[in-house]
This record gives C-alpha cells, structure tokens and sequence, in this order.
C-alpha cells in the first residue's frame, strides 16, 4: 500500500461571517499537489471569499486552512504567500508607467529575503532575473518583455498579473476569474496559458465561463449560498442537471 501525503490544501468546515451573513458557511475542501479545481458558482455565493480564507485575508471566524497538514488558519498572508500560496485578484494591481519586465521584477522581489536590503548581490538578481524569464514565458509574454504596461492590450494585462502571482514560485495559485472581461480571442490565450502551467502547480480556478473552467480542470466545486451544493469531475458538472439549470442560470437543452 502507497503511503498517503496530506493533501497541499485542507479545508475542514471554514466559515466566513460578516454580522448574520454567512458568505462562507462550513466549506470543507482538499486539494492534492498538482490537482487542479474549478469553484463554480452565481454572483455573491462566496467564491472570493473563499479564496481570502485561503489567502488569510481576512482569516476565517470558524474553522481550519491546513497546508501539508499543518494548521496555518491564523497565519497572515504574508506568511501563506512565503509557504506557497499566491493568488490573483479580480481587480488590476499593476504599474501601467513601467515596462512589463520592471512590473515582474518587483514582484519577484516583493518576497525575497533580501526585500528591504539596497544593495543586491548578483547572485540574488540572478535568480530574479530567472524567475522573470519564467514568468514571461508561461505567461506568453516575451515578446512584450520591454512594452510600457499601457502600451499592451487589456488581455495581456491579465497576463501579466498572472505572470506576477507565478514570480513567488507558488504551490498553490488561486485565480479569481482570470478571463472576466476578455475578448474570445483573449480568452482562448488564457486558457492556453493556464492550460501549459506546470503540472506541479496546484490550481483553484474561479471561473464564470464554464466552458473554460471545465476544460482546464480535474474537478469541480460547485458554491451557492456559501455552501457546497455539488461537487464532482468535468463530466459529472456537465451532465447534472440542476447544475445546468438552476446554478449555472443556463436551460438544459441550450
Ligand atoms: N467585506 C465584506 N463585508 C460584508 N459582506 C461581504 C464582504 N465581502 C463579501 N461580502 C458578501 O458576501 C457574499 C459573498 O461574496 P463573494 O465572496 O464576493 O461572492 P462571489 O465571489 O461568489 O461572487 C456576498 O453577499 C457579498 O455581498
Ligand atoms: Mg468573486
């Protein structure tokens, strides 16, 4: 018999109140290393609210966030994002008067040891500057490298955050709504690009456009109210018809 790892992602029974309103009402959740889930859901079910229990931003009023096993519930995000946990955000966070390489390097500096320190060994730029290659290239930007960040399309924005959230050499990446407001040309490219992310990589994707979410992903959880209401594979998602009908607001034979 294969000896079991703890999975890189528990969540036993988090809740997230805010006054009587449970956003996040008694989810529990695991995620295995390099396993890769889409949480689904209606507007206001609690999907980014999840994913700030993850990120410790706030920490969750009940329950437990384990990361290889170890309880990090009441660890600040700071602390998450040194163990392995980067995530992106629904709103840009960029620097639109620097050059798309600048925006990447402060990212990638934004964690290091040597953060507060002026001078920079070259061995410590070193690795920066390859974790900016790294970056560029999964996120299909090399070619926009020295582009002003105004100067690229609102697609390779998006890019480039993800790009930025990969700098931290994260084991876990949540993505909230990463193709929200893209073109079908943009999103076809960022699907692509999470598609090529390594497969090391653990994934939890929040995502409207369920055809998307569903091709990129082992496993689907669906939210509504704060709660789980389905959980299952893409196939699974796909053929169930309450899903289809009453939580995704899309009619079965469309
Ligand atoms: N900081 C907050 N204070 C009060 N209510 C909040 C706060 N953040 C989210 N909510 C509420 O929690 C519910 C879940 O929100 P959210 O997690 O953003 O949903 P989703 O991402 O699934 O659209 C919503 O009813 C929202 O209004
Ligand atoms: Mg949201």
């Amino acid at each position: 018999m294969r000896t079991m790892n703890p999975p890189l992602l528990k969540l036993e029974d988090v809740g997230i109140h805010f006054g009587a309103l449970k956003a996040v009402d008694g989810i529990s959740l695991q995620v295995a290393a390099g396993e890769r889930v889409a949480i689904l859901g209606p507007n206001g079910a609690g999907k980014t609210t999840l994913f700030n229990a993850i990120s410790g931003m706030p920490p969750p009023t009940c329950g437990a966030v384990l990361l290889d096993g170890k309880d990090i519930t009441r660890l600040n995000p700071n602390g998450r994002a040194q163990r392995g946990i980067a995530r992106t955000f629904q709103i840009t966070n960029l620097f639109f008067g620097l050059s798309v390489e600048e925006n990447l390097l402060l990212a990638a500096r934004g964690l290091g040891r040597v953060k507060f320190s002026m001078w920079r060994s070259d061995s410590a730029r070193g690795v920066e500057q390859q974790l900016v290659d790294s970056a560029l290239a999964k996120c299909h930007l090399e070619s926009k490298r020295h582009l002003l960040v105004k100067e690229i399309s609102y697609g390779e924005q998006r890019q480039l955050e993800l790009a930025m959230s990969l700098t931290s050499s994260p084991r876990l990446l949540l993505l909230d709504e990463p193709a929200a407001g893209l073109s079908p040309a943009d999103r076809v490219v960022m699907a692509e690009v999470i598609r090529g992310l390594p497969a090391t990589l653990s994934l939890i994707l929040i995502e409207h456009d369920i055809d998307l979410a569903l091709g990129l992903v082992d496993r689907v959880v669906c939210m509504h109210q704060g709660k789980v209401l389905v959980e299952g594979s893409p196939d699974e998602i796909r053929g169930n018809a309450q899903v289809q009908e009453i939580y995704l607001g899309r009619p079965r034979h469309a």
